[in-house]
């Protein structure tokens, strides 16, 4: 029997000392500010066949625990961060198949800023870039940037799909050919292939063309994560690739099932988006050592306790360190992240804040694949069959250079053997790898 492979990407969270305690990070303390982690872990994923490193940001330090930055920055929790382009460009240099994808958000950034620096990254890359589109979720990032608050979410939504608008827009606004360096004549550009654009929107204005030039891809590649309605339309419309977290089996399925009916109703092919869900996956030598590592989470969230809640804090926008951690779970709402409160608030139900956090700092994304690298690719292969998606994120909470190893020298080439997972690229660009098969 054939099986269909599955696509897997690799998502960077927090930032280059996320795994400062962690064995085999080197001395991080002295080498924090180079990015040779990211670079080895972009090199080691390109070896196992991954589509792309999906690199996180948000560009604020937390503060959503006692209104103080102190538990952020005493754990080091996704600061120091480096900017993602910045990072993406390295790892674009030493690599030569792997899709790099940046997050820039769009409360943040002009869409000409990104439009040029996603075209000029994939420009270096040779056809790799990608643009992970974030509307931002935390007050406390817009008052980096002269704002008091954020726009509101569906308001910020709505600015997104302008801005997007403007993106592609821009991108196109050289023609094929517009390049045509004609030594006889001397002409390098030719003028009449490269247009304005004249974007006048609610939100947004821009003139163009683009000063950078155009992208070898023409279009790099949409990422996008947004799990609310308005989050699910924009990337019905726009993503190549969705990356998700439902939880369960059925809801991945639900999921996938919506972005395909979404897609078909607006006339794009569903099979040109791919859907990547979470994964934590825990592999070891032996079942008993992967379930005790398992295991061991709900201890450590359970004596971590105040820096679980700031993370999920951090996520929602909600300072849980006023609430009674004894009591159920509030009636919360947030205006950052939708979808991730509502799924704390689902895997929440009738327990106090306390045990629901525990719960939620144990999860192992999307499916918690636990074991073996032969069982944890086996229970992989089975899991994507029946949710017909297209692959998963593999997002670990410490990435060292240890866990690197464990997944893309035990996990990969057990989900190889099983014919789960590419062995090679067989295009030079991200795009067309990604919808390969
Ligand atoms: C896998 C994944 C990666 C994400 N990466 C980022 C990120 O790097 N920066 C960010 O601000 N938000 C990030 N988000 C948040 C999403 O952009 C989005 O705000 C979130 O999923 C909630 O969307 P919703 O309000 O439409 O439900 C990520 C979400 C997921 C599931």
């Amino acid at each position: 029997m054939s099986v269909k492979p599955f696509h897997l990407a690799w998502f960077l969270q927090g930032s280059s000392i996320q795994a400062w305690g962690a064995n085999w990070t080197g001395n991080i303390s002295e080498e924090w500010m180079s990015a040779s982690m990211f670079v080895d872990l972009a090199r080691n994923i390109e070896r196992a066949g991954f589509d792309y490193l999906l690199l996180e940001d948000s560009i604020y330090i937390g503060q959503n625990w006692q209104n103080s930055r102190d538990i952020f920055l005493k754990n080091g929790m996704s600061v120091p961060r480096q900017e993602p382009t910045v990072v993406g460009t390295l790892c674009a240099a030493a690599t030569s198949r792997l899709g790099i994808v940046p997050t820039l958000s769009t409360f943040a950034y002009h869409p000409y800023l990104t439009a040029r620096i996603i075209g000029s990254l994939d420009q270096v890359s040779e056809g790799r870039a990608g643009w992970n589109m974030v509307t931002g979720s935390s007050d406390f990032s817009a008052q980096n940037f002269g704002l008091d608050q954020l726009p509101p979410h569906d308001t910020r939504y709505e600015m997104a799909a302008e801005y997007i608008e403007i993106v592609t827009k821009l991108w196109d606004s050289w023609e094929p050919g517009a390049i045509v360096a004609d030594r006889q004549t001397g002409v390098l550009i030719d003028p009449a292939k490269v247009h304005t654009i004249d974007y006048d929107g609610v939100y947004y204005k821009s003139r163009g063309p683009l000063n950078s030039g155009p992208a070898p891809q023409g279009r790099p590649v949409i990422a996008q994560a947004g799990g609310s309605k308005p989050g699910r339309a924009i990337a019905a419309r726009y993503a190549d690739t969705i990356v998700a977290h439902p939880k369960g089996v059925a809801a991945m399925k639900d999921y996938r099932a919506e972005v395909t009916a979404n897609m078909q109703a607006i006339g794009r092919d569903p099979s040109q988006c791919k859907v990547l869900f979470m994964a934590y996956p825990i592999v070891a030598d032996t079942e008993a050592e992967a379930r005790e590592r398992a295991d061991a989470r709900a201890v450590w969230a359970a004596n971590n306790i105040e820096r679980c809640m700031a993370q999920i804090g951090w996520t929602t926008n909600i300072d849980f360190s006023s609430h009674d951690w004894d009591a159920p779970v509030a009636e919360l709402s947030t205006n950052g992240h939708q979808s991730s409160l509502y799924n704390f608030i689902t895997k929440a139900g009738s327990n106090t804040l306390r045990e629901a956090v525990i719960a939620y700092s144990s999860m192992g994304g999307s499916y918690d694949f636990v074991g073996t690298p032969e069982s944890v690719a086996a229970q992989m292969g089975e899991v994507m069959e029946e949710v017909g998606g297209d692959g998963y994120l593999i997002a670990l909470p410490n990435v060292s250079r240890k866990s690197v190893a464990e997944v893309c020298d035990g996990l990969v080439p057990a989900l190889q053997q099983r014919g789960l997972v590419r062995r090679g690229y067989s295009h030079a660009q991200f795009r067309d790898n990604l919808l390969a098969f």
